[in-house]
């Protein structure tokens, strides 16, 4: 058996689960790691609490290496949201985002504009189906504009932004924020287009919650005061009767030391994804996609996320007539969704099972 053959067998629970964009039930390593490093931390031993600390640097140098990245550019989170907003309160200029974004960005933007005394200002841009294409970018931009703060996956509609293409655009000087939750560990991209990515555990490396990370280039850390840096983002140890200077690594952009057994959480799912294969990943997740495009097409139900593999990833939003109607029968059936507005979000990963994806084409059958 391959390892990628050994992680699709990881996916078990009951069939019917289409939501990974919200959440992801937690992976069997993942479960065995928290009760073994709950048992770490309960016997006190400093040995003991040291093998869990191991676990950060495992993260740090995991999620580098799945960035393109070095370890002393990336820092770990309690949320994605937690490393945006480290580098929007630090930085000046008009930073482009579209209305549409998922509101780690817009709402985060918008607070750190407020909290800036007009050095910071959101350019807002309102794209054609919300998608951020290199076009809608290169329509807003001018001198004024110091970074690009975009999802790689848009968590409503499912459509991948081309960082390559983006970066392209808003040339080698402007900072490329990207927001990584809804791709990382399920698109096989370079990252390294991006000066900021923001991920986290809880969705597609099921690793639960308080499992945040992010990567700041060396552009990024030059470019962004880590205002938000606390005593943990500092050289040397605890920093008592001094006030020392941030560090220079990303490490700067860090409160206060991360929840042990989180870094654990993550580390242990990172792990996982990179010896399955992020690209082996993505195509089993764009095949399950396809087949929920056949079925959609085949009830009649408009689907907004683009058809081509490489503008899109894990979600297809349908776009029903009646999205309650739909998301009842889903509901009915035991078919887990997120129904938000006009739209069905309906999200496959890797181990979805067959089974799983006959029980959305049933449900969807019962509308007639
Ligand atoms: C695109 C996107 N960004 C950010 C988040 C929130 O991330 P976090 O809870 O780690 O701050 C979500 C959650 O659904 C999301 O879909």
């Amino acid at each position: 058996m391959t390892t990628f053959d050994d992680y699709l067998e990881t996916f078990e629970g009951d069939p019917g689960y289409l939501n990974w964009a919200a959440f992801g039930p937690i992976s069997p390593s993942i479960r065995a790691e928290v009760f073994a490093d709950a048992d770490l931390l309960g016997s006190g031993r400093p040995s003991s609490l040291t093998l869990v600390d191991e676990r950060f640097s495992e993260a740090r140098e995991i999620a580098a290496e799945m960035l393109g990245a070095s370890g002393d550019e990336v820092t770990m989170q309690p949320s994605a949201t937690y490393g945006l907003m480290h580098a929007f309160y630090g930085l000046t200029g008009a930073v482009i985002a579209s209305t549409a974004e998922f509101p780690s960005i817009s709402m985060t933007l918008e607070r750190a504009s407020q909290a800036s005394s007009g050095e910071l200002s959101p350019r807002w841009i309102t794209p054609e189906h919300t998608f951020v294409t290199p076009d809608a970018v290169a329509d807003a931009l001018d001198d004024d504009v110091a970074a690009l703060a975009v999802s790689h996956v848009d968590f409503r509609t499912g459509y991948r932004a081309d960082l390559a293409a983006l970066r392209e655009v808003i040339g080698p000087d402007r900072l490329l924020i990207v927001d990584a939750v809804q791709s990382f560990g399920v698109v096989d991209t370079d990252f390294s287009a991006a000066d900021v990515v923001a991920g986290h555990g809880y969705k597609w490396l099921r690793a639960a919650r308080g499992t945040g990370f992010t990567s700041f280039s060396a552009r990024a850390r030059e470019r962004i005061a880590p205002v938000l840096s606390g005593f943990a983002g500092v050289d040397g140890g605890l920093p008592v009767d001094e006030l020392p200077a941030p560090t220079a690594s990303a490490r700067a952009y860090s409160v206060n030391h991360p929840d042990q057994l989180a870094v654990a959480r993550l580390a242990v799912g990172l792990r996982d994804v990179r010896d399955a294969g992020v690209a082996a990943i993505e195509g089993a997740i764009a095949e399950h996609v396809d087949r929920i495009f056949e079925i959609a097409d085949r009830h009649g139900i408009p689907t907004v996320t683009p058809r081509e593999r490489s503008e899109r990833a894990g979600i297809v939003a349908l776009a029903p007539d009646e999205p309650a109607v739909l998301s009842a029968a889903l509901t009915n059936a035991g078919v887990v969704a997120t129904t938000r507005g006009a739209t069905v979000r309906v999200a496959a990963h890797a181990g979805t099972s067959v089974e799983t994806l006959q029980m959305l084409d049933d449900a969807i059958g019962t509308l007639g």
